[in-house]
């Protein structure tokens, strides 16, 4: 197999996106990604099941239409790379089973790749290897997580996450209790830019002494967020202004929340930076796409002396690119395939980077 420069076929399904990336080392040749995005809009979130048979549907096409743009044959490709986890179970399992056919099909190797940490590997593709001291942030529909990447391929650990709702995920809810429809996040977003974001002060979650303790002693949840209570609150503030009759001011609420939800994010991940060294910060995740998210993270990362990388959003967002990225990344430094007989795991810890043979 080539190692110094692999030409690697990445596959993602862990969520509502199949994607079907192709790079060549740190060489980014193909990203198609098909999203069952529209047939989960009326259910207001994504289901599982639709989700699942929209992969199986969109698999063949996606993977044509990726070698079509690298312009490369499955025959010259030197591995294989699957997200294993973690995610939905069955969506993982359709893009694992594709995969394992594949790689039985074609012989080549294949590896099981975190979703997470591809989130991360996915920055080699703009602007090459990446930095020491390294942290990463992201931010999606199924995660809100801060980790420090001591190196990519085998030392990876989760400094703090979401102990409910992904913060998407409360774009999403809140956006429907706004009444403003699915995905909600770019909703809120636009509306937001109309509100008032003092309007209202809605609770930043575990943020109070007994969770975040101090540095020398770190309260259970100094690094983690919390965005169910944020939810409820908009609820009840909606829900007041019903009772007495009168139209709740959206854009105020669109943009205080959006408030509340990007101050605990940044506050929190900049703080998990400055008490670990980490002087690099990768934003990722579907959530990145947020205009003020942006905004905030750099503001905050510049007055830390932290130097922040965003890479392009469609990048950001779940494809198969970035699971050839870290694919590939794993081919470089020599990294052994997983073989056909591992399983996904919709849980899979970010220490599990990629699966060794079963
Ligand atoms: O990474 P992604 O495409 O899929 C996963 O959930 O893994 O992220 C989708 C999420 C949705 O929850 C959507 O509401 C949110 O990203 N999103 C945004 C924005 N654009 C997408 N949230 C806030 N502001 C945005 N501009
Ligand atoms: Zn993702």
């Amino acid at each position: 197999m080539n190692r110094t420069e692999p030409l690697v076929l990445g596959i993602e399904s862990s969520c509502d996106e199949t994607g079907v990336g192709i790079v060549r080392g740190n060489t980014l040749l193909a990203n198609a990604v098909s999203s069952s995005m529209e047939e989960h809009v009326r259910f207001g979130g994504v289901i599982p099941e639709i989700a699942s048979r929209a992969h199986l549907d969109a698999f063949v096409p996606t993977l044509r239409q990726a070698l079509e743009e690298a312009g490369v044959t499955l025959d010259e490709v030197d591995a294989i790379a699957v997200t294993s986890g973690p995610g939905l179970a069955g969506a993982l399992m359709v893009g694992v089973c594709a995969a394992k056919a594949l790689a039985l099909a074609t012989g080549k190797p294949l590896y099981a790749i975190n979703h997470l940490v591809a989130h991360v590997g996915v920055g080699v593709l703009d602007g090459g290897e990446l930095p020491e001291n390294l942290g990463a942030l992201l931010v999606s529909g199924g995660h809100t997580e801060i980790l420090r990447v001591r190196t990519l391929t085998s030392d990876v650990e989760l400094l703090g996450s979401t102990i409910d709702d992904a913060a998407g995920e409360a774009y999403d809810k809140v956006a429907r209790i706004l009444g403003l429809g699915y995905p909600g996040g770019p909703a809120i977003d636009k509306l937001a830019r109309e509100g008032n974001p003092k309007a209202i002060r809605f609770p930043r979650g575990l943020t109070q002494p007994k969770y975040m303790g101090s540095a020398e002693v770190p309260g259970p949840h100094r690094y983690d967020w919390s965005f169910s209570g944020l939810k409820t609150a908009v609820a009840r503030c909606v829900e007041q202004y019903e009772a007495a009759g009168q139209e709740p001011p959206v854009a105020d609420i669109a943009a205080s929340f959006q408030e509340a939800v990007v101050d605990v994010i940044t506050a929190k991940a900049v703080l998990a930076c400055t008490e670990h060294g980490i002087t690099n910060l990768l934003l990722g995740g579907g959530v990145a796409a947020n205009s003020r998210l942006r905004e905030l993270t750099a503001e905050r990362c510049a007055a830390a002396g932290i130097s922040l990388r965003v890479p392009p959003i469609r990048l950001c967002t779940d494809n198969g690119a970035m699971v050839a990225a870290l694919g590939a990344q794993v081919v470089m430094a020599g990294g052994e395939p997983s073989g056909v007989a591992f399983t996904p795991d919709p849980s899979q810890p970010v220490t599990s980077i990629h699966l060794p043979a079963a």
